[in-house]
């Protein structure tokens, strides 16, 4: 008997939940598909395909895509299974490619019956997205990076699956300025991004830290830019590099090592989109080349220091020189880069120089530039005209609308949707990446019990992105992106914990669509991808277990704590009296008032009588002082 799990029409992505289990079949409830992102419709049955070592794939040997989609499938579940499925023009996986050339070419139908598996689409990358579907049929430790067996063998339950993406842009940014990752390691996240969907990734290849791209005109790039003195204390407070210090930490990509990660992302269907970030976030471009300075370059790469207003790190606008590095800098990288966008920053650009250089005053007079704001837009339409040279688009951050939006520009709104909304407005394209939705480098739970960074981006928050505000054309929105910030991310393994789960919320959001969020559900499916995270060795965050503490004061001043949870599954638990919370301690249930001299507040979770959040420690005088920020009203409690 068929379970429908859900059902959606493919365009409009309406969900409507019809789950009529199978009585006798209850328990193979447990082996219910966990897929992330959720596809657009997909019926279910009880019985299985079960793969073996005499499974075979099937395809047109000829077509080269084809084959490139079986090999990645079979590395994946060598891995895990000891054995490889030979490969032949018919097969019990079949790869069909349909005769449709309108449909959606990352669409794809997925059946799995006593025919075996189907996977259908009008391109290859359809037939990817459906492999990847795919995958995520098999049991969890079909991840896993050594020889596994699961408890029922090497199930695949039948299925009927038709899927789509709602958004064409699904991206995930990774700064490798501020932290430096190899290329292996940019793969493994390429790998990991699209194993989720998601199809463009942004890398953010230079900035104030670090240049990391081969320039072959410009050779100190590299030589100079790439390299600081190493330092792994706190953001802005480290010390900066001193004289005669060995500048031994960083590195940076040959182009032939970025021609190795194109056609790495190409076979996984992931575009690349290079960022080269100016006028501003430019310190390592000035240590290397100093004559781009307006009025005097810094010496030494930022290591981490604080340098804003004090360091120059801004192109001189006024200064030909800056344009002609440009286009140097911007001939290679379209030369190198095959996708349609090039991103050229924009971001926080310091004017304060701009403001006091000769240069940039002239230029300003010249061109009838009222303002340093004007003589931003003033650079990003030159960008712009030797990118469009090129055959090139332009993506900018959103404050590249101030002083004037470039005819052509493509938007990535960050500070919030605003810049998005504006730009999509005035009929510009925009790819949404609001940071308290999209920000991977926030805190992700109670702050004390996570790595240092800054403000929060809760799992929820990214759950509840949606790239399209009201009253803007959606047309005009090309997606959103997830953007990984490196200042504290020391390591690769770190990187992870700060991408995952948020990025399953972004993915499930950028391909399943918006209309029918079931967040009870998605953390079930989480769960089940932590299990296959922990099987393929991969790095992930459990702060959505963790409580959430909200100190608060009432209309007349008294001090109260709410106590909350992401999950609606969770007890917590609590003490004030310096010992450790368990479930024999008091349970939350209402806004707690600190007892007199109580110095410590300590909470724990607890799911199904075991704990499952950490224990969370927090000076009562350190909340008092945070409840001074919110104030509620009595009938709010
Ligand atoms: C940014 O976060 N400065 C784009
Ligand atoms: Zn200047």
């Amino acid at each position: 008997m068929k379970k429908l799990i859900h059902l959606a029409a493919l365009a409009g992505a309406s969900l409507i939940l019809l789950a009529s289990c199978n009585d006798a079949n209850n328990a193979s409830l447990s082996t219910t598909p966990s897929l992330i992102p959720l596809p657009q419709a997909v019926t279910l049955s009880d019985q299985y395909f079960m793969l073996t070592p005499s499974t075979t794939i099937g395809y047109d040997t000829n077509n080269k895509e084809l084959a490139a989609i079986a090999g990645i499938l079979n590395s994946k579940m060598k891995n895990a299974t000891g054995f490889t499925c030979s490969e032949k023009a018919t097969g019990d996986i079949r790869f069909v490619l349909l005769d449709t050339p309108t449909a959606n070419a990352e669409s794809y139908q997925l059946t799995v019956d006593n025919d075996g598996v189907e996977i259908a689409a009008a391109q290859p990358a359809g037939i990817f997205y459906g492999m990847q579907t795919l995958l995520q049929l098999l049991p969890t430790e079909i991840n896993s990076t050594t020889v596994a067996t699961p408890a029922a063998g090497w199930e695949i339950p039948y299925t009927d699956i038709k899927d789509a993406p709602q958004f064409k842009h699904r991206g995930m940014m990774l700064d490798v300025s501020r932290h430096w990752f190899t290329k292996e390691e940019v793969m493994a996240y390429i790998d990991q991004m699209a194993t989720y969907k998601m199809n463009v990734f942004h890398w953010h290849l230079t900035d104030d830290q670090g240049w990391r791209i081969e320039i072959k005109s410009l050779p100190r790039l590299t030589e100079m830019g790439a390299f600081r003195a190493p330092r792994v204390g706190q953001w802005w407070q480290r010390e900066p590099q001193q004289p005669g210090e060995a500048t031994t930490y960083g590195g940076y990509y040959t182009q032939e090592d970025i021609k190795e990660v194109l056609a790495y992302a190409a076979a996984r269907y992931v575009r690349v989109i290079p960022e080269i970030d100016v006028p501003g976030h430019a310190l390592a471009i000035l240590v290397a080349y100093p004559e781009m300075a307006c009025i005097k370059a810094p010496k030494t790469i930022n290591v981490g220091e604080k340098f804003y207003g004090i360091d120059e790190n801004s192109l001189c606008a006024g200064n030909e020189a800056s344009f002609e590095f440009m286009e140097k800098v911007l001939t290679e990288v379209a030369a190198l880069f095959p996708d349609e966008y090039i991103h050229i920053g924009g971001d926080e650009c310091y004017k304060g120089f701009w403001a006091k250089c000769p240069k940039c005053k002239k230029r300003m007079q010249a061109e009838g530039l009222k303002s340093t704001h004007e003589l931003q837009s003033y650079f990003i339409r030159r960008m712009e005209t030797i990118l469009k040279a090129k055959g090139k688009k332009l993506i900018g951050w959103d404050e590249i609308h101030e002083g004037g939006l470039a005819p052509e520009a493509t938007v990535m709104s960050w500070r919030g949707m605003q810049g998005g909304i504006t730009a999509a407005k005035s009929g510009h394209h925009v790819i949404m990446t609001p940071n308290n939705n999209c920000y991977l480098d926030l805190y992700q739970g109670e702050r004390s019990v996570e790595p240092d960074t800054y403000s929060m981006c809760r799992l929820t928050d990214s759950y509840n992105f949606n790239p399209i505000p009201e009253g803007v054309d959606p047309e005009m929105i090309l997606g959103g992106q997830g953007n990984l910030w490196t200042e504290s991310v020391p390591h690769f393994r770190h990187a992870e914990y700060m991408t995952w789960p948020r990025g399953w919320a972004l993915a499930e959001v950028l391909w399943s669509g918006t209309d029918n969020k079931d967040w009870n559900g998605f953390v079930k499916r989480v769960e089940n991808h932590f299990e296959r995270a922990d099987y393929a060795k991969i790095n992930y965050a459990r702060s959505m277990y963790n409580a959430i503490i909200n100190p608060f004061r009432t209309e007349n001043g008294d001090v109260r704590i709410e106590l909350a949870s992401e999950l609606s599954d969770l007890a917590i638990y609590y003490t004030f009296d310096n010992t450790d919370p368990d479930s024999y301690t008091p349970q939350y249930k209402a806004p707690l008032t600190i007892p007199k001299d109580a110095t410590w507040l300590r909470v724990v979770t607890y799911r199904d009588g075991k704990p499952i959040g950490k224990v969370i420690t927090l000076k009562t005088a350190d909340l008092i002082k945070q409840s001074a920020g919110s104030v509620r009203k009595v009938g709010n409690l």
